[in-house]
């Protein structure tokens, strides 16, 4: 295992930036210190193994290293977090060690058995008298003096908080990026090669050095209608015969934060499909463009759909104008599923759709349940871009038989049927006057 190295400075600024939003969600919520269990990987029912452990994404964003199972932070006002650091004298497992920023950060005590560490965390919060903890309840079981587990009060201007990323935040989605671009070209000349969704699925993981448990999400490597199930989940050991597409939506991990990134490939370059996904990729650039401060993620949403009801009448997928389309919501059962999402510790990142910091929901409109991202943009969101187009019978036989059917050139949809469908994912940073996407330079850079 090798650890990335961090610019201790931008660490540190981040440490600050982050325990100054704490000192101020505390305050509003009426506790004077937090307790922040990193968590324990739960045992599959009736058995001694678990799932790979995943930190509570409140201790990851102080503490950027998977090894962390079952320490604890002590979130102080006026002082330095508190990390007791949990290093069992295990030799079934290798014990973690502290990374060399720790110390720089946080005030540690290192504890090898849970017991002395609970007893010492414990004395460590005697001092305060409203202490709430945030996280999983089940992994801190003790006789800690709490008066509210994850209180919304406390807990939504944290997750409000995490749409904004520091520089070092940045840093490491930059890298989540270049991890996982790494994989998706190895991924693309694996399909180029004649490999099947498992050969495409290895060439990634080798390529990327990832091992599939530490994946930010499971890897979607789906060949031909498969390309159609939004979030296919095999890995199929036989190449389909022909193979007519391939999409990948696989992403990286750096430090805890997530790239997700999807892009489709025509197994016959020139082809109808082909040129399908040429002409969605160039809307994709065009929407991304369009993105600054203030701009509403809604507004864009609909625009996308807009731009789906242009290609689809262009494509002679639909014989109707673009507008009657978009108005009939004709193009809800092209392209399901919402234009994009917040991006960082988590895939589908927490508070896309706060308008507040206290909480405040801003719902996604009727038309669109699935968005996930409702909040007005601001500058340092990180956010994807992820437009599609696709051919699922069980969406589009709801058009049988209705007004908007009879203007579909079904002949057209079963011919594109085989290919499944089209996605094309990048994802964006806000800067103070417009938008950097983090993915393409990647892309030309290392292809
Ligand atoms: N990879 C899941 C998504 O794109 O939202
Ligand atoms: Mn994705
Ligand atoms: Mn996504």
């Amino acid at each position: 295992m090798t650890r990335p190295a961090f610019d201790q400075v931008e660490f540190l600024d981040h440490i600050t930036t982050i325990t100054a939003q704490w000192e101020r969600a505390l305050a509003a919520s009426g506790a004077d210190a937090a307790v922040v269990p990193a968590g324990i990987a739960q045992m599959y029912f009736q058995d001694d193994q678990s799932p790979a452990f995943h930190p509570n994404p409140h201790f990851a964003r102080f503490y950027p290293d998977d090894h962390c199972e079952q320490s604890v932070l002590l979130v102080r006002p006026g002082n330095r977090p508190k990390l007791y650091f949990h290093r069992p004298a295990s030799y079934w497992y290798q014990p973690p060690t502290l990374p060399d920023w720790a110390e720089t950060a946080f005030d540690v005590e290192t504890h090898d058995d849970d017991e002395t560490l609970m007893t010492a965390l414990v004395k460590g919060v005697s001092a305060y008298h409203r202490i709430a903890l945030v996280g999983p309840a089940e992994s801190c079981e003790l006789n800690l003096p709490l008066k509210a587990v994850n209180p919304k009060a406390l807990v939504n201007r944290l997750q409000y908080a995490r749409g904004t990323k520091t520089d070092f935040e940045i840093a490491r989605l930059r890298e989540a990026t270049e991890v996982g671009v790494r994989g998706h070209i190895a991924a693309r000349d694996a399909f180029r090669d004649g490999g099947s969704e498992f050969d495409i699925h290895m060439a990634y993981l080798g390529a990327s050095k990832q091992q599939e448990s530490k994946l930010p999400y499971p890897n979607i490597i789906a060949l031909n209608e498969h390309a159609g199930v939004l979030h296919y989940q095999h890995y199929d050991r036989t190449r389909p015969e022909p193979a007519h597409s391939f999409l990948i939506d696989a992403g990286g991990r750096s430090g805890g934060y997530h790239s997700d990134i999807t892009r489709t490939y025509s197994a016959t370059p020139g082809d109808e499909f082909d040129d399908l996904v040429a002409a969605l990729d160039a809307k994709q650039r065009d929407t991304v463009a369009k993105i600054k401060p203030g701009l509403s993620f809604v507004d864009l949403q609909a625009r996308m759909h807009r731009d789906v009801a242009d290609l689809l009448v262009r494509f002679d997928i639909l014989r109707c104008s673009a507008e009657s389309a978009y108005d009939r919501s004709v193009t809800d059962l092209f392209f399901p599923h919402g234009l994009g999402h917040l991006l960082g510790l988590q895939t589908h990142d927490v508070g896309g759709h706060f308008a507040t910091e206290d909480g405040e929901l801003a719902e996604p409109p009727q038309r669109f349940p699935s968005l996930r991202f409702t909040r007005a943009v601001q500058p340092g969101y990180v956010f994807t871009v992820e437009p599609g187009i696709y051919f699922i019978p069980s969406l589009l036989k709801e058009l049988a038989g209705t007004d908007a059917g009879r203007d579909v050139n079904w002949a057209k949809v079963e011919a594109l049927v085989p290919c499944g469908g089209i996605r094309i994912e990048d994802n964006v940073l806000v800067t103070d006057d417009g938008v950097e996407n983090l993915t393409r330079p990647v892309f030309d850079a290392l292809d």
